[in-house]
């Protein structure tokens, strides 16, 4: 080589420096280590933006298709592992022009970078990326929505407490219990589907702020990767992680979901409830207390979604102070990204698989049912007797009192004693107000327990999941 130095062994932008970087700094500042996982988005956009230099007269159709060629080798490389990586490959866009260059000579591979920064390359190369990773998030939520559905249809003779302040309130079926959580997901589900068409907004061809000067077509550009819009704006849209942020918002929020329903489980998994049972494959034992079943699986998906809020505040302040415009700042959307979609996509399927593999007790759910968790109930019977419900309420509460002083159970009290608070109560109280099934069968109302609403319900989250 001429005294020249070969420019594909050269950092990218290495023209006006003389002094080397310092190794901690490369090290500080390299990217590749986890940006490679977007190799294939890389070159989907690489590939994209060399038709628009074809088309705007930058390459012509030879060269295009010679950089086409490399770039499918490298993109080869990456998928089958062959790919070598140079110390100075600083980031994933560096080291596949790079690596095209020496496939197809730098003559040709130097002219991809035309029009283009890595600013907006990047950019491009996320939502890309991020798009692919959403469509495997919905299908894993779908999945997880259906199953708690169709276990919530076959469950549905199982009656147990329902609780507010973790005290017994009143009766529930168990399906409607699990239904509550799979509503909560299913509602992810249709926010995370709100969420694409921002991810779907195009930044290539604006270059690193200013726009490209070479008339490169970006509504060409939109079409090749199938974009449903264009940033309208160079200064906006190149810097705008604002779809990384509402991922990780969105992900906060369904993690939140995650950990209340572990909660649940959790304490309906301990010997003092016994309502459900995890399988063996979602629970690991005590090292020390042979008799132990842990609920790990339950237990790491509240812990995690502790994690992924700290992904979504941290992001959020590295942001918020930044200029105008491209700052490196930026890189650090990435691993938080790449954690919270690693994190949010596992639990949802370990999610599934407990759900899929639990036993419930539904002799200990009904054991647990008291008479007094229809003191409501009692109330109710009166008001269908033209009693107002507040006078109701109180005939009711000294019900509960005679029975606490008799120390015996509401239905123990006799018809007499019970004519003695109200002369509306007739000789059926006993046997119509006592009775659980018939208790969430009354609560037939939409959204409410009964047979009929959980199949409504079944219904609902089975034609939703279809039509997202
Ligand atoms: C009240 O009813 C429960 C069953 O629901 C029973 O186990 C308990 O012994 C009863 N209490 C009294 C005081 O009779």
């Amino acid at each position: 080589m001429s005294g020249q130095e070969d420019f594909t062994k050269r950092k990218l932008w290495g023209g006006r420096f003389t002094g080397a970087t310092d190794p901690l700094m490369h090290q500080y500042n390299q990217s590749l280590s986890y940006d490679k996982r977007m190799y294939a988005a890389d070159v989907k956009g690489s590939i994209a933006h060399s038709r628009g230099l074809e088309k705007a007269g930058i390459l012509t159709q030879q060269e295009r298709q010679e950089i086409e060629r490399g770039l499918k080798q490298v993109e080869n490389e990456w998928k089958e592992g062959t790919f070598k990586i140079f110390p100075d490959d600083e980031d994933i866009h560096t080291a596949n022009e790079r690596r095209l260059s020496e496939i197809i000579g730098k003559d040709i591979g130097g002219k991809l970078h035309t029009g283009r920064s890595r600013n907006d390359q990047v950019a491009t190369d996320m939502r890309i990326w991020l798009m692919d990773e959403v469509e495997n998030i919905r299908g894993y939520l779908k999945d997880l929505v259906l199953v708690m559905a169709n276990r919530a249809e076959k469950e549905v003779d199982a009656i147990m407490p329902g609780y507010t302040h973790v005290q017994r309130a009143q009766p529930v079926r168990w399906s409607h219990l699990l239904l509550s959580h799979a509503h909560a997901f299913y509602a992810d589900l249709n926010r995370l589907s709100q969420l694409i068409p921002r991810i779907s907004t195009l930044p290539l061809g604006c270059a690193a702020l200013a726009g490209n000067p070479y008339s490169i077509d970006r509504e060409f550009l939109q079409q090749e990767l199938g974009f449903d819009s264009l940033g309208e704006n160079s200064m906006h849209i190149v810097p705008d992680r604002d779809f990384v942020i509402e991922f990780l918002q969105w992900s906060s929020l369904m993690m939140i979901h995650m950990s209340k329903m572990a909660e649940d489980f959790i304490i309906y998994s301990t010997a003092e409830f016994g309502f459900i049972q995890l399988s063996d494959a979602y629970s690991t034992g005590s090292s020390i207390m042979p008799q132990k079943k842990n609920p790990d699986s339950l237990e790491l998906l509240r812990g995690k979604s502790g994690r992924v809020f700290g992904q979504m505040a941290g992001f959020m302040m590295s942001v918020k102070g930044t200029p105008s415009t491209y700052n490196k700042d930026l890189q650090e959307d990435k691993e938080p990204l790449f954690d919270c979609v690693d994190t949010v996509a596992n639990s949802i399927r370990i999610a599934e698989g407990v759900i899929a593999t639990l036993a419930i007790n539904a002799d200990k759910m009904r054991a647990a049912l008291t008479d007094d968790m229809l003191a409501t109930d009692l109330a109710d019977y009166l008001v269908r007797k033209g009693v107002p419900f507040r006078e109701t309420h109180h005939i009711s509460g000294r019900a509960v009192a005679l029975a606490e002083k008799q120390k015996c159970n509401l239905s123990d009290i006799t018809f007499e004693q019970y004519r003695e608070l109200s002369d509306k109560f007739e000789p059926d109280v006993i046997e119509s107000v006592f009775n659980f099934e018939n208790s969430v069968e009354k609560r037939d109302a939409i959204g409410g327990p009964s047979r009929k609403g959980i199949e409504r319900q079944v219904q609902f989250l089975r034609a939703g999941v279809e039509k997202l």
